[in-house]
């Protein structure tokens, strides 16, 4: 009999990045087309799927305890289905079954496909879904905001860091067909979507594996000497880029922001910064992971750049976008990181100054080259004291770098309510800056907003009368 006979309720617990996010949400839309609801808690559903990440070590045992809560829960309720999807589930394969009996089905990420397979299935048995089959027939999503939309603009990891587990979760790089994404954004914005989000693993290789014989927009045309050339017969044309998919996304009525995320350093190239700088709707944020400074720990972690050539980068991108916002991801203690090695990363944290950054302990990944370099291990107190260092810098900067917005008037996409004070509303700037503010809108609209004050975390303000009676 199929699970499907009456009216089911399902949940999702979602961990890991931004990519997760948007699977969670076609999760949720192909759930709903096969006619399940959404419970409100765990305890209501007799679906509990878990979309996990395993990025690192501590995302892995926030995982595991959630798992042994559904279980307590199946126990209860015999009838409920427990999923496990995602990249956690990917890197153990058929182990889930071993260690966790109780679970119905597992499927790596993006296959959601797979799991309304199952679910349509005439019987259940456990059922594990790994293979890598490109990317999933067009799903419908439910979006956490009306909006707000993720897009993914291509699978998988074609580079090698040699701490990271995505490039065996997620399989190689594809880019998805450029006409379909600008269809998708085209139909995003007519659904009233304002704000999308591209999403890809390096995203500024969007379009490498991709020919066309279509002619660059003209301003991306002194960046790319070999475009200009014709396509003659039997030609398969140039490689789409990032940049012109950025600019043909930021060119679609209704959409007000475009983002991205991530970007690798090694191919943030000068096109990109140029779109950054001509196009009002490519926001004023970069997150550009630096990983560690010294050059000798990048080579280790085979991320094919080295300081001065990250150092670079920043250089031509304050260059041509001088207010824009940088963030970053660094890991400290990377096996054989030496106490020199680390100020080295201090060091470019203190030149470069980001706005914000994402710091990590490093945490050995199953099948990864760097889990092997165990004799080199660095002890953890030294990883979390150099992370307290760091952090104190990071900090300091953040701190620093919100101030130059007090006194400016500011374009606020309102998100909600304040978290901290339900009398005011709470947005998000270009800059990727939350902004709590006094003032009255709808989640969705955009409003000007004079800001008065900043932490190093987030902005506050007054919407301003003035410029929008003007
Ligand atoms: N240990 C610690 N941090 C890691 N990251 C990726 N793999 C590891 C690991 N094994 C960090 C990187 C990456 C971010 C998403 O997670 O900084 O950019
Ligand atoms: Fe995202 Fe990486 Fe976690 Fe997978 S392992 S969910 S790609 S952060």
């Amino acid at each position: 009999m199929s699970v499907l006979a009456d009216p089911k309720r399902y949940h999702v617990t979602t961990f890991g990045c931004q990519m997760n996010e948007h699977d969670s949400e076609r999760m949720k839309g192909m759930l709903e087309t096969l006619g399940y609801d959404e419970a409100q808690a765990p305890e209501d559903a007799d679906l509990l799927l878990f979309n996990t990440c395993s990025i690192r070590e501590s995302a892995d045992s926030r995982f595991v305890a959630h798992l042994g809560h559904a279980k307590r829960m199946k126990k209860e309720r015999p009838g409920v289905l427990v999923g496990v999807g995602g990249c956690w589930a990917q890197s153990v394969k058929d182990e889930v079954f071993e260690r966790f009996p109780f679970v119905d089905v597992a499927f790596g990420p993006g296959q959601i496909n797979k799991l309304a397979e199952f679910l349509t299935a005439e019987s259940i048995t456990a059922q594990g879904y790994f293979e890598f089959e490109g990317f999933p027939a067009h799903l419908p999503t439910k979006r956490n905001r009306d909006f707000q939309a993720w897009v993914q603009i291509a699978v998988g990891c074609n580079l090698k860091c040699s701490y990271c587990i995505v490039p065996s979760t997620r399989g190689r790089e594809s880019s998805r067909p450029y006409e379909q994404l600008v269809d998708e954004v085209t139909r995003l914005a007519a659904d009233g979507v304002k704000e999308i989000t591209l999403l890809g693993q390096n995203v500024n290789a969007y379009g490498r594996d991709l020919r066309t014989s279509d002619p660059l927009p003209d301003a991306l045309l002194p960046f790319h000497e070999a475009a200009k050339r014709p396509t003659g017969s039997g030609d398969k044309g140039r490689p789409r880029t990032f940049a012109e998919l950025l600019t043909a996304v930021a060119d679609i009525d209704g959409i007000e922001r475009v983002r991205y995320t991530s970007p690798h350093p090694k191919d943030i190239r000068e096109d990109v910064v140029a779109v950054h700088a001509a196009l009002p709707e490519v926001c004023d944020h970069i997150h550009l992971p630096l990983q560690a400074g010294s050059s000798r720990i990048l080579k280790k972690m085979r991320r094919t750049y080295d300081k001065q050539r990250f150092l670079d980068r920043v250089a031509m991108i304050r260059e041509q976008c001088p207010d824009i916002s940088l963030s970053t991801d660094i890991i400290v203690g990377f096996p054989g990181e030496t106490e020199e090695e680390f100020q080295e990363t201090l060091e470019v944290v203190d030149a470069v100054r980001f706005d914000s950054a994402f710091t990590f302990v490093f945490s050995p990944r199953r099948g990864t080259e760097a889990a092997e370099m165990t004799d080199e291990f660095v002890p953890h107190p030294v990883k979390v004291e150099r992370m307290e260092r760091l952090v104190a810098l990071v900090q300091k900067h953040a701190r620093e770098r919100t101030q130059r917005f007090v006194g400016r008037t500011v374009d606020v996409l309102i998100e909600g309510e304040s978290r901290t004070d339900s009398d005011r509303l709470r947005g998000r700037t270009s800059h990727n800056k939350v902004v709590n503010f006094t003032g009255f809108g709808v989640p969705g609209q955009t409003v000007p907003v004079e800001i008065t004050g900043a932490t190093s975390q987030t902005l506050s303000g007054e919407m301003s009368l003035l410029t929008l009676s003007a």
